[in-house]
């Protein structure tokens, strides 16, 4: 029998993307040995490097590829360097351009702090706790991202009467969507969901709070609250422990996962997926290119390679596969080995300290 294939397009994009990318490349590969499937895998540029190589941050090229791919592998975008372009491009308009192409509206976004790596927490011990595991789903292809944009017709700081805006536009549609995600979501964890909007002020929240109010009567299995996003800001930090699964638009989303992020410690560790109404997806790292250690062998690759096993799930329904990643990070954390970010000088032992090729290479001896 043939063996089976998937078409997997890589994007490594920017700063220490390509080094993260690698990795997670030779684990894909890796399970494809193991297995028994075929991974075709084929790299494509955006941000910055198809600024410099194509002059655009998105080209059709790298669209049309993932298009057609069963799934999408994400470094990380956007440097200093290309900051301030006269032509107003910039690597992030290519993530959020290829957010709008594949029409990934449902951003998964686990805030999971491993128990091995409970120092990484600025929490207070008492407050963390054993461990963390919260899931924000966020909303990514609507809101004030994607809303009507405008401007007074000539941009000048310097005119008070100068003015710009950014559309915050919600359809009954785009939330019940976001929402049944985020309920299916909480039906595979602990059942527990919170949604998260600004309602006491913004009418598009109100409308999001409507539609919460209807769609949570099908999940009567499912217990739910609501927050406004600043006391959100604040429970996330106080008591992070109550949260199973945070359900919210995309710009209160955005902020949230950073804080999420943070809460549960390195944000070397943390994965993401993006999904559409279909199985295609972009998986992604949460963090971002780090310029300044690009190249040196000294990024955490686990959140990428954390990135695999949400694509295998989400994507490519090979549970099994996915299930052995994730074992073969357990033991290689188990056995005491961390990058530069994770390690504790009073905790750790300074010889199973590693660098970026090593952490890759670690995780694939340690797959069965
Ligand atoms: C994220 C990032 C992006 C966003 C930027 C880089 C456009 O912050 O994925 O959270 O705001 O969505
Ligand atoms: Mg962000």
């Amino acid at each position: 029998m043939a063996k089976k294939t998937f078409n997997i397009v890589t994007l490594p994009g920017d700063g220490i993307g390509p080094d993260i990318v690698k990795q997670a490349v030779k684990v894909i590969n890796r399970i494809g040995e193991i297995y028994g499937y075929t991974f075709n895998i084929t790299e494509k540029r955006m941000g910055g490097i198809a600024i410099d190589m194509d002059g655009c941050s998105l080209p059709q090229d790298t669209i049309d590829a993932a298009l057609k791919s069963d799934a999408v592998l994400l470094g990380a975008v956007g440097g200093p360097k290309w900051d301030n372009l006269p032509n107003g491009d910039r690597p992030e308009k290519g993530l959020l351009g290829i957010r709008g192409a594949l029409k990934l509206y449902a951003n998964l976004r686990p805030a999971v702090l491993y128990p091995q790596l409970q120092h990484t927490s600025p929490l207070k011990a008492e407050i963390i706790g054993e461990g963390l595991d919260i899931l924000v789903v966020r909303e990514l292809t609507g809101g004030m991202y994607f809303g009507e944009k405008a401007n007074s017709p000539k941009f000048n700081p310097e005119n008070p009467d100068c003015w710009a805006s950014d559309l915050e536009k919600y359809s009954v549609f785009e939330i019940e969507r976001i929402l049944k995600t985020g309920f299916d979501a909480a039906r595979k964890r602990n059942h527990k969901l919170c949604c998260v909007h600004k309602a006491n002020v913004l009418e598009s929240s109100r409308l999001w709070r409507a539609v919460f109010d209807r769609v949570k009567k099908d999940y009567p299995d499912v217990e739910t609250s609501e927050m406004y996003v600043d006391n959100a800001a604040m429970q996330l930090v106080r008591n992070p422990r109550q949260f199973d699964v945070i359900v919210t638009s995309n710009i209160f989303g955005d902020i949230l996962t950073d804080e999420a992020s943070q809460v549960a410690g390195s944000i070397g560790m943390l994965a993401s997926a993006s999904l559409g109404a279909g199985t295609l997806g972009l998986y992604e790292p949460i963090h971002g290119s780090a310029p300044d250690i690009a190249g040196k062998n000294i990024a955490n690759p686990l959140a990428t390679i954390l990135s695999v096993p949400m694509m295998f799930r989400y994507s490519l329904g090979l549970m099994k596969e996915a299930d052995a990643i994730d074992k073969a990070v357990m033991d290689v954390l188990n056995a005491g080995y961390r990058t530069g970010d994770i390690f504790n000088k009073d905790l750790d032992d300074a010889s199973k300290k590693v660098g970026t090729e090593e952490m890759g290479d670690l995780v694939v001896k340690a797959l069965k």
